[in-house]
């Protein structure tokens, strides 16, 4: 006798249970296995615009200071002093000469980590002043990002990071079409969000809210509010209506296209996410990129980058009404998580909630959390394991306002 999967396959299935977004210690082993164990975008390199210039940013419970050198080339260290273990730079930007001098004591660090000056150090000539640079953390340069790696062997780049974006549009080439590394930026704004992080995910993975929260972004995406299925098919990006003239919050007209954006991609969205804290946005004349910085268990910064053709942000171009509209969905999502993160320790929420069938994909997520919560370590070889594993089940089952992997 044979059974249709209508009559086996349960409309609703369960989500993560309340605690998972309240409880300090889950946080901390999130902050342990998975965002000091994977890549984890961290500043976009023209903030460092020269030699000297540095930024810290909180990568899981580390402080990361990256570098700009002499040479041009970024650099990640903990941002600890090898001394005593003062932080060093303890401002979130700065531009130094060609040095970096911890506050307490006066160790002098060049801008490649290397020990180079202190106090009476001509009298203890047996130190090695390499060995005690400061600590370097991985590295790489993508989209015009510095991504990092606090893991001792990080995972695979291609993999983790680039393969996000396969998976979600089909090919490297297609998110490179954008040339996100050469764009300029327009704005960022910053959230403060009083939600955990994993709710910001789940909320940027489905579009069943697009609906009732997002009028200004499905007067411009009409599919997205159907709410279902938007961006189910590998390589599929949103449409704009037919009145729209750009992905501006009124329709009218934006900028001229990306030079390298081809026709297939004229007049749609496309969005991928890199787990587990980026939200990349592609529309004809411009790039959104979304990057998480979760600091506790109940709060997540996000900061916003709106990403122009060089030319456009130079010609001093009116950018309100292009970065109006994702400014209002973001105020729009970030508000529905807080309104929901209370209620995660509510016993109403015990046992979690459920996933209609629009958000089912949205279970591939939390098995990926799940799985990276029992790994043993926060060793990166060993979660490249778990990260295929969760892919494969995740399959291209991705639908949402942004169509996540
Ligand atoms: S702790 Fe930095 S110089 Fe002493
Ligand atoms: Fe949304």
């Amino acid at each position: 006798m044979t059974t249709s999967p209508a009559s086996t396959t349960p409309s609703l299935i369960a989500t993560l249970p309340g605690h998972f977004y309240t409880d300090p210690g889950i946080f901390r082993q999130e902050q342990e296995r998975i965002f000091e164990s994977l890549w984890y975008c961290a500043v976009r390199g023209s903030d460092l615009d020269r030699p000297g210039a540095y930024r810290t940013v909180q990568a899981g419970r580390e402080s990361v200071l990256v570098t700009r050198t002499r040479t041009g080339e970024l650099r990640a260290f903990l941002n600890i002093c090898r001394h005593r273990g003062a932080r060093l730079c303890t401002e979130p930007a700065g531009q130094v000469r060609r040095s970096l001098q911890c506050p307490y004591h006066a160790w002098t660090y060049d801008l490649d980590g290397r020990l180079i000056a202190a106090p009476n150090l001509v009298q203890m000539p047996d130190i090695d002043r390499t060995e005690y640079g400061l600590v370097r953390v991985a590295l790489r340069e993508w989209l015009g990002y510095a991504w990092i790696c606090l893991a001792d062997e990080p995972p695979s780049f291609e993999e983790t990071v680039i393969g996000a974006a396969v998976e979600r549009l089909g090919s490297a080439e297609a998110i490179g079409r954008y040339e996100t590394e050469g764009l300029a930026l327009g704005r960022r704004i910053s959230y403060d969000v009083a939600a955990n992080w994993k709710l910001i995910v789940e909320n940027f993975m489905e579009c069943y809210h697009c609906a009732t929260i997002h009028p200004e972004l499905t007067d411009v995406l009409p599919e997205f509010a159907d709410g279902l299925a938007a961006q189910c098919y590998v390589g599929h990006g949103a449409e704009f209506s037919k009145e729209a003239q750009g992905f501006t919050v009124d329709g009218s007209a934006g900028f001229g296209r990306l030079p390298g954006v081809d026709d297939d991609q004229d007049r749609r969205y496309y969005a991928v996410t890199v787990k587990p804290q980026v939200f990349v946005n592609l529309v004809p004349d411009h790039v959104i990129v979304h990057r998480m910085f979760p600091l506790a268990v109940d709060r997540t910064v996000v900061e916003c980058d709106w990403l122009y053709a060089p030319g456009v942000v130079a010609s001093g171009a009116d950018l309100d009404k292009s970065v109006e509209l994702f400014h209002r969905v973001n105020t729009q999502d970030f508000e529905a998580c807080e309104r929901t993160q209370p209620a995660m320790a509510s016993r109403a929420y015990r046992k979690g909630g459920v996933l209609v069938p629009a958000e089912r994909h949205i279970g591939a997520f939390h098995s990926w959390v799940t799985g990276r919560l029992s790994h043993p370590a926060a060793d990166g070889g060993g979660g490249q394991t778990k990260l295929t594993s969760a892919r494969s089940r995740s399959g291209s089952s991705t639908n949402s306002h942004s169509g996540t992997a």
